[in-house]
């Protein structure tokens, strides 16, 4: 450490030659009040003390310094008083060197402790111990007194200096602090602005509901209205009535969930809703349609779920033909899918229509070149449908010699993942909220 202090002696060599050297410093400037080992004042006047750093000088018969009073004759007074000056002076000038080492110590250690000073709080303590008013810079500054007048000044310019080079070290140091405080702070409180926000994800509608209320609408318009039927049913429901009897080979189209209840089931289509509506309604006309929730005992594959949706749809009245079922289905593939689809009817069986058939549209995805999802055929089957069996109008309340129907069924998870693209119908159940940016 190149200090305040060492630079002035450094430049102030003069002073040298007046230091005493270190083995003949008889006394130190804190030793000139109080003598140490005897604890007695050594300018108590009662003779050369006891004090071993004044002995020497004293015993000489030199002068003891200007804290000793000085006994001796008259006649010695002159040369007394010479030597005592310059006694004197040397006393003054140990006693500066002194200050001024004490002065460099306090320095270099307040420096180092200052180093070790890590937050406001010590850096505050730091500043009552080393600058304070009772601080040791203080403590030090205030035996000036004790220093001949033209040694005070270069001991104060010396303090000076340290006191505010020490200030500044301690500025510059609570000023880091600070920042690194403040950093800390930051740091544990952090809101990065400069990231980019969260998107908030809206919520949306599931695929399912979508489906379902553009069915909704779209027969709205062609005058059916949602008819709701329960999805525990019985087998005199779900089977019979629609002619299926116990045993009827066709039921095997439709693996069932039983309850432990005889003869209760969870619904395997909504067709069980045309015995409902029919047997509310008959035998006034009936146009529905019977949404809901179905359920079949079948392997969870790609392509179907033991619990899924359908449509129902019902017409029944006079003078209904196999064209109003093909003008309504017509009209409603042309508003879900949009205008100009193709369409084709394939002959089936269901044992509730007569005849019966399939509906397929061109592929939406592919537009009939071949895509898995229409399994490279170019057509997608979207619905069963046909005209009532005439024995399911007579078992329900209508006449068949008077009245007709249509029917028809649609899956509209299946209609969903024909025109969003979607390749697997477990999605729309597994709760992957991801499935609903698809659309
Ligand atoms: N209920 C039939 C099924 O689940 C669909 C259907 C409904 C067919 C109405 C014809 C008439 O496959």
């Amino acid at each position: 450490m190149r200090s305040v202090l060492g630079s002035i002696m450094g430049g102030t060599t003069e002073f040298a030659g007046n230091f005493v050297p270190r083995d003949e410093c008889v006394v130190s400037f804190f030793d000139s009040t109080v003598c140490v080992g005897t604890g007695r004042g050594v300018d108590e006047g009662r003779g050369p003390c006891a004090c071993p750093l004044v002995h020497r000088s004293a015993h000489r018969g030199q002068a003891q310094g200007p804290l000793h009073t000085p006994r001796h004759p008259l006649s010695l007074r002159k040369d007394e008083e010479l030597r005592q000056r310059e006694a004197a002076f040397h006393m003054g000038s140990t006693v500066q060197e002194d200050i001024l080492q004490q002065l460099e110590a306090l320095h270099r250690e307040a420096e180092a402790a200052l180093a070790q000073a890590n937050s406001s709080e010590t850096t505050q303590a730091w500043h009552s111990e080393y600058l304070g008013r009772k601080g040791r810079l203080t403590g030090i500054l205030r035996n000036l007194g004790s220093l001949a007048p033209e040694e005070r000044p270069l001991v104060g310019k010396v303090a000076n200096e340290i006191k505010v080079a020490l200030e500044q070290a301690l500025q510059e140091r609570q000023a880091a602090i600070a920042q690194a405080e403040l950093e800390a702070m930051r740091r544990a409180e952090s809101v990065d602005v400069t990231l980019p926000g969260r998107p908030q994800t809206l919520g949306k509608l599931h695929i399912t509901t979508r489906m379902l209320r553009d069915i909704y609408k779209i027969f709205a318009e062609m005058g059916f209205q949602v008819y709701e039927s329960p999805e525990v049913e019985t087998d005199e429901y779900n089977f019979q009535l629609l002619n299926m009897p116990p045993g009827h080979p066709a039921r095997d189209m439709w693996d069932t969930f039983y309850t432990t209840t005889p003869g209760q089931l969870l619904r395997t289509h909504t067709s069980p809703g045309q015995v409902h509506a029919m047997r509310q309604y008959a035998p006034q006309p009936i146009r529905v349609i019977v949404p809901g929730k179905v359920y079949r005992y079948e392997q969870v594959t790609a392509r179907s779920e033991s619990m899924f949706y359908q449509v129902e749809g019902l017409a029944v009245g006079k003078h209904i033909t196999f064209s109003d079922l093909k003008g309504v289905l017509m009209n409603y593939a042309n508003q879900m899918y949009g205008e100009g689809r193709e369409a084709r009817f394939r002959k089936s069986y269901f044992p509730f229509t007569e005849p019966s058939v399939e509906m397929d549209i061109d592929c939406v995805i592919c537009n009939r070149k071949g895509c898995p999802i229409c399994k490279y055929t170019g057509w997608l089957e979207i619905l069963g449908a046909g005209m009532v069996q005439p024995l399911v109008l007579q078992y329900n309340g209508y006449d068949p010699t008077e009245f007709s129907g249509f029917a028809f069924g649609m899956g509209p998870e299946r209609m969903a993942l024909q025109k969003y693209g979607i390749d697997d119908i477990r999605y729309f159940y597994s709760n992957d909220v991801r499935l609903l940016e698809r659309v």
